[in-house]
């Protein structure tokens, strides 16, 4: 587990713990360059095996080489600059009137800078050692970066919360066990909707709006007449898109996600090394990544263990879509097999989803010639070809806003 210094690897460590009949995991590796982090975060992991009776082994490294060595899954949770880089990110934007989010919009072009190098980076040395190796990207944006490995010929799949998120809470509100619920999950990491939600074969997501759309509204922060309109439930990213200047005043009044982030961090940390403690703590609850360990179970075990069963993951679009290119990656249910994911076939898609998806996708292409070639007039035309930006003023003060907070990160800048 790359980032494996992470405050949401006991969230991991749980899952691996109760679900080891899934994936009999055998050896653990955290490696992060945080050794201070990996000791408190390490020290908690062995605790929850053990309490488990998990018979796997857990250590930790600081070297990437040694660490990976052997291994048949690399997941990806790192985050480069931490928290202050996403501060960044969250801050500059709103003050050229766009909103500042750690992916969506300029930060999250800010985020895929600093990050593909890395990410590809540490994949090329996965490829020498462990050409067999999977590699589960968790980190953001997992989109582009999940694009940059693919397109590198790498061994990947994206993941994201958002979709099992989905399935866990609508399992619950219709009181049914998860995998009773198969969502039609639609769109790009970031930005889907949920179009059908289906249990034994039937469509069940208009019954489950009328009867419980102000709680999914609410949930969502989206108004409820939105999602009738819509008839199907979008992510909460999408608030950025149809509620933009709203948000942005919203974010101004108040700290920052990755202000607030620190502050749950630093207590975490502090909670970790408490000898006595040998679970996840309830705190934990309080950081988005709800229910991603159980995803990562299932994907890896698929992958590993030839399943082909079905799972929302991101993968190559070739030809799905049929209006996107080929390499674009979208996220959509496919069948997870030792081959990797094939999406499924998706039903045509309206021009209110297809439009923005379809620019979207575009922008992710011109995030990743920025991140993979550098240069200013690469980061501005993804500026400028983003929804949420398009005008020359706003590209052009973004652009230097970006290049003058990450410089340390771009070798290029
Ligand atoms: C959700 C998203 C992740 C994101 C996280 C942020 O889980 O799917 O991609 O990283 O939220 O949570 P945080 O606690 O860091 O704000
Ligand atoms: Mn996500």
């Amino acid at each position: 587990m790359v980032g494996g210094g992470s405050t949401y690897t006991p969230e991991l460590i749980d899952g691996f713990a109760r679900l080891r009949d899934v994936l009999p995991l055998k050896e653990l590796v955290l490696i992060d360059p945080a050794l201070d982090r990996l000791e408190k975060v390490g020290g908690l992991a062995r605790r929850i095996f053990a309490k488990q009776g998990h018979p796997g082994t857990i250590s930790w490294t600081h070297d990437l080489d040694a660490g990976i060595d052997g291994a048949d899954a690399v997941l990806l949770q790192l985050r480069i600059g931490g928290q202050d880089a996403r501060n960044q990110d969250e801050t500059w934007p709103l003050e050229c009137g766009c909103v500042g989010q750690e992916t969506t919009g300029a930060g999250g072009l800010a985020k895929a800078l600093r990050t593909v190098p890395v990410v590809l980076d540490i994949a090329e040395r996965v490829r020498r050692r462990n050409p067999d190796a999977w590699i589960v990207d968790f980190t953001n944006p997992v989109g582009i970066v999940t694009r940059a490995l693919l397109t590198h010929g790498h061994k990947a799949v994206g993941l994201c919360n958002v979709a099992i998120g989905f399935q866990r809470k609508f399992a619950k509100l219709l009181g049914l066990s998860p995998d009773q619920v198969e969502l039609e999950h639609i769109g790009l990491n970031h930005l889907t909707w949920e179009r059908s939600v289906r249990v034994a074969g039937e469509d069940v997501l208009p019954a489950l709006l009328a009867e419980h759309g102000d709680a999914i509204a609410d949930d969502l922060r989206l108004p409820r007449p939105l999602l009738d309109r819509l008839g199907t439930v979008p992510s909460y990213y999408l608030r950025y898109y149809y509620q933009h200047d709203a948000v942005v005043r919203e974010l101004r009044s108040k700290p920052s996600r990755a202000a607030e982030v620190a502050a749950i961090e630093r207590q975490l940390l502090t909670l970790y090394q408490d000898p006595a403690l040998d679970e996840k703590p309830e705190l934990l609850a309080r950081r988005g990544g709800a229910f991603y360990s159980e995803a990562a179970v299932a994907l890896t075990s698929s992958l590993l263990g030839d399943t082909g069963d079905t799972q929302i993951v991101n993968a190559l679009n070739n030809g799905t879509l049929p209006f996107l290119p080929d390499d674009a990656v979208i996220e959509v249910p496919a069948t997870v097999a030792a081959t990797g994911p094939t999406p499924l076939p998706v039903r045509p898609l309206e021009p209110l989803y297809a439009g923005l998806i379809a620019n979207v996708t575009a922008y992710e292409h011109l995030a990743l010639e920025a991140a993979l070639k550098g240069g200013r007039d690469r980061v501005f035309s993804a500026l400028l070809s983003h929804p949420l930006i398009g005008q020359i003023d706003y590209a052009d003060r973004l652009t230097d806003e970006l290049i003058a907070h990450n410089r340390e990160h771009l070798t290029w800048a």
